[in-house]
């Protein structure tokens, strides 16, 4: 590959005049990195100081994710999320990462799953009995809380529902207030007493103070409640025997609360407005959840006859990739596609860009399950073009946690209900944390039966 000069960069857009490309970057974030991703597989553009780059193939992907991994640390939402979330797992790094990540892991084992899965049923099937025939429903923030409710069920035994208005408000106020994070020279602005920083601090201590108390509880119990927190209470460093300490604790079980719901949540309700969109997929997913069910309620033990809703829910994940795009900074100088990338550059990935590029998705657009009967989740996944989880050692924990929830969530909502847009519904696409409807997502309930 042909290496140019040190100082040449790769195409960009036309710049905003100052700010560099912050402005239509904030504007409309997936519209300009399709854009950007027009320009070639390595473009150039620049969020305020801050010299940004979008890799927009596979093979660049799979360079920074896991080829070159140890040259790159997390980007900027992430650096920021630190005076949240501390040294959780989304946002340590290195050798300390490693060694929660192995700490942590054995909460994932499948033995676990199997736990958690039975929380998953109990509280989707309440879920299908709350709803009325006819009833409008916001689906976005049904499904929040129904994710809401499992996440602090298999994470700390807690009924969320009870602890609910402080947690939930919270919860609320920190992630509409993460924008404020991200905004340029925002690491100052949290030091002034701005109402946002006041009310960002406030919320932060409510966590603070509710979750200490929850692992407080659990470490006097002193059993395995078979939830995630227990796990976590006596996971040991396999070198040197230690545990980890409550600061360390809360920066993890925050981190799981937080990333482990409304992804999830993200995923649920794009696959309910896919659905009413395309009624002949729709029609087979009743017939296979019909057909393998007969009427009971799912176990994990069904999930691989559940195929083709486990189709559904990739492809709804292809199309609107919860996680829509991971951002690195280099620690050193890299070389990538034939250009020199200075370190403490910006590289960003776009899970929205790979999934929808006509080069690697016939007929993109299309929401197409019966694709993944030719070419399966894992295939497409090592060869990077499908990445809804990330990639390498930073991959997502949770992967087989959500798989498991959403499609246990899907069959059982499905086998009793229909939801249909409104016909005031307006479409969007909010792409913040996690990639959400703009205008939410209201649907009516039809009982199938
Ligand atoms: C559809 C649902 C989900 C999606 C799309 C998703 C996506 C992702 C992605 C893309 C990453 C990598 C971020 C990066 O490389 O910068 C990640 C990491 C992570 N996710 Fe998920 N996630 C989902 C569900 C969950 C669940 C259910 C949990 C926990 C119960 C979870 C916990 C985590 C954690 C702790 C990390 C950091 C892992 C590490 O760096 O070692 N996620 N997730």
């Amino acid at each position: 590959m042909k290496t140019r000069a040190a100082n040449e960069l790769p195409p960009s857009q036309k710049s905003d005049f100052i700010g560099g490309h912050f402005r239509s970057f904030r504007k409309d974030p997936t519209a300009f990195l399709t854009r950007q991703a027009a320009l070639g597989d390595l473009s150039y553009f620049r969020l305020g100081p801050q010299p940004a780059y979008l890799a927009a193939h596979p093979e660049l992907i799979r360079d920074i994710l896991v080829v070159n991994n140890h040259k790159f640390i997390k980007g900027r939402a992430l650096q920021r999320a630190k005076s949240l979330l501390g040294q959780g797992l989304l946002t340590s790094e290195g050798d300390f990462h490693l060694r929660q990540r192995r700490m942590i892991q054995p909460a994932f084992h499948h033995k676990r799953i199997a736990g958690y899965a039975r929380s998953m049923v109990e509280y989707a099937s309440k879920t299908a009995d709350s709803w009325t025939d006819g009833a409008t429903l916001d689906i976005d923030r049904e499904m929040m809380q129904l994710t809401l409710r499992i996440v602090g069920q298999t994470l700390f035994s807690a009924n969320v529902e009870d602890d609910a208005d402080d947690v939930g408000r919270s919860m609320t106020t920190f992630t509409s207030l993460f924008n404020f994070l991200l905004l340029p020279f925002s690491e100052w602005l949290q030091k002034l007493p701005l109402p946002q920083s006041r009310r960002f601090n406030a919320a932060r201590n409510t966590m603070n103070a509710l979750i200490y108390q929850i692992i407080d509880q659990h470490r006097r119990s002193g059993t395995d409640k078979g939830d995630l927190l227990s796990m976590l209470l006596i996971a040991q460093d396999e070198d040197d025997g230690t545990v980890m300490n409550d600061e360390q604790i809360r920066d993890e079980v925050l981190t799981l609360f937080l990333a482990g719901h409304e992804t999830t949540a993200n995923a649920l309700t794009w696959t309910w407005y896919l659905l009413s969109q395309n009624r002949e997929a729709e029609a087979k997913l009743h017939a296979e959840i019909d057909d393998v069910l007969q009427g009971r309620l799912p176990s994990i033990d069904d999930l691989q006859n559940l195929r083709y809703t486990e189709h559904v829910v990739a492809e709804s994940m292809r199309l609107f990739p919860p996680a829509w795009t991971v951002g690195r900074i280099g620690t050193e100088d890299h070389e990538l596609n034939g250009y020199h990338i200075p370190k403490r550059s910006l590289i960003l990935m776009s899970q929205y860009v790979i999934h929808h590029d006509p080069r690697f998705w016939e007929n993109p657009e299309a929401f197409q399950p019966e694709r993944w009967e030719k070419q399966s989740v894992k295939e497409a996944g090592q060869k990077f073009i499908y990445f809804p989880f990330g990639g390498g050692v930073r991959r997502c924990i949770g992967e087989s946690f959500a798989w498991t929830e959403a499609i246990l969530l899907l069959a059982i909502l499905a086998q009793r209900w229909k939801l249909r847009i409104v016909p005031e519904q307006k479409f969007g696409l909010s792409p913040m944390i996690t990639l959400r409807p703009k205008y939410g997502m209201r649907m009516t309930a039809e009982a199938r039966w």
